[in-house]
């Protein structure tokens, strides 16, 4: 299996009702009709092409996942991470995924977009920081505007260069979709921005129907029928993300990614609806 992260909660639930005041709570991926569909999910998944972005730039997302793990900075950064203010879904599992893609398109676009190469390391150290620190204000409302100014907050207190803060601040508030963005006149800024931005949406490929759909399942305790019922709305919201990547590798890779966790959404939706009609 090609993904990197898996909650290990979910393969260690069990089966939870707790009967209070005479309603019966539980656990929504305690369902058997939850784990069925979560196994289709992976079983179609499995069957499918690992998405083309990772087999083209395997050494540079190797470098990229090295650099996260390895890097005094961006541990120091991974410091002021709260588990708990990261929404469930959005934790600290995809984080690092959007910190590597992002490191990884800034490797592989900087030179084209005419980017010094004295200054792509930095960047490179920028655009991961900016994917661990993109969503820590997740539970917020408008968590982009104030997970940029948290991360101002935090990027100062580790005396990280103005030029720096703003790039990874600015990339922060930019990185919901369809919202306008704030872009300065400055290429490298935008760089970091745009690689944030599309590594944040590669996120609804095959990954969204692996895990994060579970995860959102269960924290929010989401009945079939309700699942069921949103599941063509979203679907589609999913499908316009298509035409918003911003950099050229975005653009290039980023549609396949859709198009496969699209895949492997309709089988989930004709599933639930053979099981609800049961
Ligand atoms: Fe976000
Ligand atoms: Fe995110």
């Amino acid at each position: 299996m090609w993904l990197r992260c898996v909650n290990p909660k979910m393969r260690t639930r069990k089966l939870s009702l707790t009967r209070l005041s005479g309603y019966v709570y539980y656990n929504s991926m305690s369902l058997p009709l939850y784990q069925k569909l979560r196994e289709t999910a992976h079983r179609i998944a499995g069957t499918l092409p690992k998405p083309a972005f990772y087999e083209s730039y395997e050494a540079v997302i190797r470098r990229a996942d090295e650099t996260l793990a390895t890097d005094e900075t961006i541990s120091r950064c991974r410091t002021y991470l709260d588990e708990s203010q990261l929404e469930c879904a959005h934790g600290l599992y995809h984080c690092e995924a959007v910190a590597r893609d992002a490191g990884a398109i800034v490797l592989i676009e900087a030179r084209e977009r005419g980017v010094d190469p004295s200054r792509i390391e930095s960047l490179f150290t920028s655009s991961i920081i900016a994917g661990l620190l993109h969503d820590i204000k997740r539970k917020e409302q408008d968590h982009a505007v104030r997970g940029s100014m948290e991360a101002e907050r935090i990027l100062t207190a580790l005396g990280m260069s103005l030029r720096e803060r703003q790039y990874i601040a600015d990339a922060i508030r930019n990185h919901e979709a369809f919202q306008e963005t704030f872009d300065r006149d400055d290429a490298a800024g935008r760089l970091v921005s745009d690689a944030l931005y599309d590594a944040d949406k590669f996120r609804w490929g095959p990954e969204n129907f692996t895990t994060t759909l579970w995860l959102m399942v269960d924290a929010r305790n989401t009945p079939p029928e309700a699942l069921h019922r949103m599941f063509r709305e979203k679907m589609k919201g999913i499908e316009k993300i298509k035409d918003t990547f911003r950099t050229e590798t975005g653009k290039r890779y980023g549609p396949e990614f859709i198009n496969l966790g699209i895949t492997i959404g309709n089988a989930i939706y004709d599933e639930l609806s053979s099981l609800l009609r049961q």
